[in-house]
């Protein structure tokens, strides 16, 4: 058996970790993350009181920094230098400054270099912004998600009420087409559908029927 690379790009909150991961599971392909890896650079540095926009600073701790993604019975684990940061890196004061974080040159240039690291055996589904574009230019699968911003924002604001966080519709909303923005009109990598990436809206989708349809694209490549 023939082991692909799986890309999954698309904006906010288009379902790419859940799908990425129910596929990772059904191929025994790992997952990989990398939103989680600039999350927790993010988390970092607003830990250690460092500019995010200061791209040198950034990179002193970036390139002192260990980013483990290891899978968990719960979905994926996030270690930051041997500590779990798994929960750390989702609160809105991360999700919030990441963008800007990710947007710098030199992180990226870091961050894709480790990404396509973890990626050098195949057998890989990876989701982010670039992947499709720059970090797997020749994965088998390229797939690019989307959904409405409304939809993307009801996901999330459900998602939240479930797990008994406090959540604000209109808030999230706001903060998904901010970040969306950001990271479309960013100078290095920004967010696009890679050429050959098909596209999936899943508005009125469900995870099984999306699950579905990057499987039958893998199978075809395998
Ligand atoms: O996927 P997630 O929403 O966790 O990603 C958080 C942020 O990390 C994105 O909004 C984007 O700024 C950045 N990112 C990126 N490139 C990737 C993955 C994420 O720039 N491949």
């Amino acid at each position: 058996n023939k082991k692909i690379s799986i890309a999954i790009d698309g904006p906010a909150a288009a379902g790419k970790s859940t799908v990425a991961k129910i596929v990772a599971e059904g191929l025994e392909y790992i997952y990989i993350d990398t939103g989680a890896m600039y999350r927790a650079l993010t988390y970092k540095a607003i830990t250690n009181q460092i500019d995010i926009k200061n791209e040198t600073e950034l990179m002193k701790i970036l390139n002192d920094s260990a980013i483990e993604l290891l899978p968990g019975k719960a979905g994926q684990i996030v270690l930051l230098d041997g500590g779990d940061v798994t929960n750390d890196i989702r609160t809105s004061e991360v999700t919030n400054n990441v963008s800007v974080v990710a947007a710098h040159e030199a992180v990226r240039k870091e961050m894709v270099k480790r990404q396509q690291r973890f990626a050098e055996q195949g057998g890989v589904v990876m989701d982010g912004r670039d992947i499709g574009t720059h970090v797997l230019p020749n994965a088998e699968v390229k797939v690019f998600l989307l959904a409405s911003v409304e939809e993307r924002a009801q996901r999330r604001h459900s998602e939240n009420i479930q797990k008994g966080y406090p959540s604000d519709l209109e808030i999230l909303k706001q903060e998904i087409a901010q970040r969306d923005k950001f990271d479309s009109e960013r100078e290095v990598a920004p967010l696009k559908k890679a050429k050959d990436a098909i596209e999936i809206d899943t508005t009125s989708l469900s995870i099984q029927q999306v699950v579905d349809q990057i499987m039958k694209l893998a199978l075809e490549r395998i």
